[in-house]
């Protein structure tokens, strides 16, 4: 269990979105939740996403993963990121559990890097909320200015920006914490082997929402009226779009969007569809209900890392799950909040729900698709 020293109330309307700082002893005694070797490990998998980033003079190197050897790196001047660690290895879960005060569809993973001394980077810009949480070792962090910094790429896969004046500039130690909203430039530089869990929030782009409404369009074979004008008239100006043509125009675009109830659907099946690659593992042989059962009568439920389950006040006997959208039975909308808001519902309410053979039925094809587990020891690490 982490504790977070954070108070949402006054941090959310003095910082979030707005400006970066740094929270001491956010986590007290802090304790790594993974070690440099788990997660070397991990980035040899090829499922993860993971690259190298090194410097050697002025020159910057990028290397992808999946690793077979660090060997040749050396002692000094590299960092090792992973993304999404949260979702392939749960012990990590429980650095992301008290940020769960925040709505589940604004997450998106827990980087995790590793950085040798002198390791990092180099100044950049990001699109997303982070909290970097200083673990292992200590990190020198300078966080500048928003504003125009020019971007530059000193290896292909490596989007930098210029020096910049730092407005904060600290040394953190484990247990320290640093948040930056998007834009905000900021580097870091490793002092000694350390260890950084990047907690990152990811909004939407017009763009990606637009994107995705297209396609939910043309996959539904929705939105096909066309526009129409009965009263035409003849024109002076047969090259002009008159801005009455526009205006309806729009409107029939807008009328898209007003459908309330598909709109609502479309949005909440895409903010749960999956951000990176996931550990998604049916049941083989499938759990029966009177299984699934047993299993609870022995301990509750864990949601798999990364499995996106979200719902909409308005419509609780539907969930959202990966971009699926799932009925729910009768008399189970509070199992499926259950199952929404908790990662780890507890034994006992799953228990009661299942009191109801339906909702017996329901959880075990749930857990049957792999989204929903029985935790082992070795997750508990
Ligand atoms: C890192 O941990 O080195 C990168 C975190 C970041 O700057 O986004
Ligand atoms: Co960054």
């Amino acid at each position: 269990m982490y504790q977070l020293n954070l108070n949402w109330q006054t941090f959310l309307p003095q910082y979030w979105q707005k400006r970066p700082t740094v929270i001491r002893g956010a986590f007290a005694n802090f304790v790594d939740p993974i070690s440099p070797d788990t997660l070397a490990g991990l980035a040899m998998e090829p499922e993860l996403d993971s690259r190298i980033v090194a410097r050697q003079g002025n020159t910057w190197l990028v290397a992808h993963g999946p690793f077979e050897s660090y060997d040749h790196w050396g002692e000094q001047d590299w960092s090792l990121l992973v993304q999404a660690v949260d979702h392939w290895y749960e012990p990590v879960n429980a650095l992301v559990a008290p940020f769960r005060e925040l709505p589940n569809w604004r997450l998106d993973d827990l980087m995790i890097s590793y950085s040798l001394p002198g390791g990092g980077v180099g100044p950049h810009l990001d699109q997303y909320d982070v909290f970097i949480i200083q673990g292992l070792g200590r990190r020198r962090w300078r966080v500048g200015e928003k504003g125009q910094h020019r971007q530059h790429t000193p290896h292909p896969d490596l989007l930098q920006i210029d020096p910049f004046e730092p407005i904060i500039d600290v040394e953190l130690n484990p247990g320290d914490m640093l948040y930056i909203p998007p834009g905000f430039p900021h580097d870091g530089h490793a002092l000694e082997p350390s260890l950084n869990y990047s907690v990152g929030f990811r909004a939407p782009s017009g763009r990606e929402l637009l994107c995705s409404f297209a396609d939910h369009l043309l996959d539904h074979e929705l939105g096909g009226q066309r526009y129409q004008d009965p009263e035409l008239q003849a024109r002076a100006h047969p090259g002009q779009i008159q801005p009455a043509e526009l205006a309806g125009l729009r409107q029939l675009m807008l009328a898209q969007l007003q459908d309330e109830t598909g709109f609502a659907s479309w949005l909440a099946s895409f903010l749960s569809q999956a951000r990176h690659e996931l550990d998604e593992q049916p049941v083989e042989p499938p759990y029966r209900p009177d299984e699934l059962l047993t299993g609870l009568n022995e301990q509750g439920l864990r949601r798999q890392g990364g499995v996106r389950c979200l719902y909409l006040q308005e419509t609780p006997q539907q969930l959202f799950i990966l971009g699926e959208r799932i009925e729910v039975p009768a008399e189970g909308a509070a199992l499926a909040r259950l199952l929404a808001d908790e990662p780890a519902p507890s034994q006992a309410a799953l228990l009661t729900a299942c009191q109801n053979p339906a909702l017996c039925q329901w959880l075990t094809n749930l857990v049957n698709r792999g989204w929903w587990y029985f935790p082992t020891q070795d997750d508990e690490e």
